[in-house]
């Protein structure tokens, strides 16, 4: 039957007198009948939800009724931001298999109600690791766009609380609320609490916020979609690696990613020698790529061109990469000819060290013959 997953929430919630979750499936329920045309029945119900009020504890977020995300005792800082992702501002390019497991756990968290009926539910959990500035927490929002539900983010300078009990508790309240709520609870840089149980260094309370952890994702229920990200997996401990029905790897683009991310972050200005720029990405993040292709495009608007300068991005490509060598007291310029060559040959061709450094380019050459042969 159609909407069954959220009749049964909030007769659950009333059951439970669990105001806030009535009103928040109810909102769901109502956003859905709306859609499919049934426009006064959805408009009755949030009639009902609004004169309940403060008592569902309640606020309204851009004409949303949205639940109180509950906050730090000490601090009174919430614990969790909410935002509704929107579908065309969080595009993630991925690997192929990388997509496909993304694609398949989208299919999953669909038809969850029709595993779950058969007994062979599992949760709809995805942790997401791999290097910095790779689209992990874009891919987390795309999730929640695609599923159409906000996200929490968890925050975790609040939920670890300076009074190391108290976090525990915070874990408890913030899982708590997410169960209450239609959403995808996202815990980024997730190995800021759940570090390796026998890390010699951290504290024994620290490591009982891993158990409490690991209880909550353990309580959570069957269709509360949990996310988390991190580039450290290495430091998380293994059980909580295991509650994890996904896992996938976020790695550094590849060629063709990287082709599509250009695509995406340059749009109309695309270049044609586009070739030469997906070489010199290569080992790039895509946070790195778009920080330069932003860059390239403030300067074409400026001299007023329909394209971007390939040899301008790819300097700019190659000084955000190298950056402990560009920005390097310690080094002289010859020096930093020398390395930049050494580094990379292919970006840093004697044309593009001579613009970069004011220098000739038989001066370069020079350098850099002697340099490499050193
Ligand atoms: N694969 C990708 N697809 C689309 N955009 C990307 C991708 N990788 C990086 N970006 C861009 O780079 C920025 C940084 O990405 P994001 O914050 O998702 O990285 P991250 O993997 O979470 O990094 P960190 O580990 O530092 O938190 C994003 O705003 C996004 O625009
Ligand atoms: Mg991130």
């Amino acid at each position: 039957m159609q909407h069954s997953p959220e009749i049964l929430k909030i007769v659950e919630g009333a059951l439970r007198s669990n105001a806030p979750q009535v009103a928040a499936y109810s909102e769901l329920l109502a956003a859905k009948l709306e859609k499919e045309g049934h426009i006064r029945i959805a408009q009755s119900i949030r009639k009902k939800i609004g004169q309940a009020g403060h008592s569902c504890s309640t606020t309204s977020v851009s004409g949303r009724l949205e639940p109180v995300v509950p906050v730090d005792k000490d601090s009174r800082l919430s614990l969790g931001d909410v935002i509704y992702p929107a579908l065309n501002e969080s595009q993630v390019k991925l690997h192929k298999p990388v997509q496909e497991s993304v694609d398949e756990f989208l299919a999953f968290i669909d038809k969850a109600h029709l595993l779950s009926a058969a007994g062979v539910g599992i949760s709809p959990s995805m942790l997401i690791y791999g290097p910095p500035g790779c689209g992990k927490t874009r891919l987390a929002h795309h999730i929640a766009a695609q599923l159409n539900l906000p996200l929490i983010t968890a925050r975790c300078d609040t939920l670890i609380s300076s009074f190391l009990g108290s976090t525990a508790k915070n874990l408890r309240n913030l899982f708590d609320h997410a169960a209450s709520r239609p959403c995808v609870l996202f815990l980024d840089e997730f190995d800021a609490f759940a570090k390796a149980r026998d890390d010699q260094h951290e504290l024994g309370e620290l490591k009982r916020v891993v158990v409490s952890l690991l209880q909550n994702i353990d309580a959570l229920p069957d269709d509360t979609v949990l996310l988390a990200a991190t580039n450290h997996e290495e430091l998380l401990d293994p059980a909580v690696w295991r509650r994890f029905a996904y896992r996938v790897q976020i790695p550094l683009p590849n060629r063709d990613t990287r082709t599509d991310l250009l695509k995406q972050f340059l749009g109309s200005f695309y270049p044609k020698d586009i070739k030469r720029i997906e070489e010199a990405t290569d080992g790039m993040n895509g946070a790195i790529i778009q920080q330069a292709c932003l860059a390239a495009i403030r300067s074409a608007v400026l001299a007023e061109n329909e394209t971007i300068d390939t040899n301008r991005l790819i300097i700019g490509l190659a000084k955000d990469q190298h950056q402990d060598i560009f920005g390097s007291s310690a080094l002289s310029d010859e020096e930093k000819v020398i390395k930049l060559r050494e580094t990379n040959s292919k970006v840093f061709t004697v044309d593009r060290l001579s613009s970069i450094f004011g220098m000739s380019t038989g001066k370069i050459s020079k350098l850099t013959s002697k340099g490499v042969a050193k």
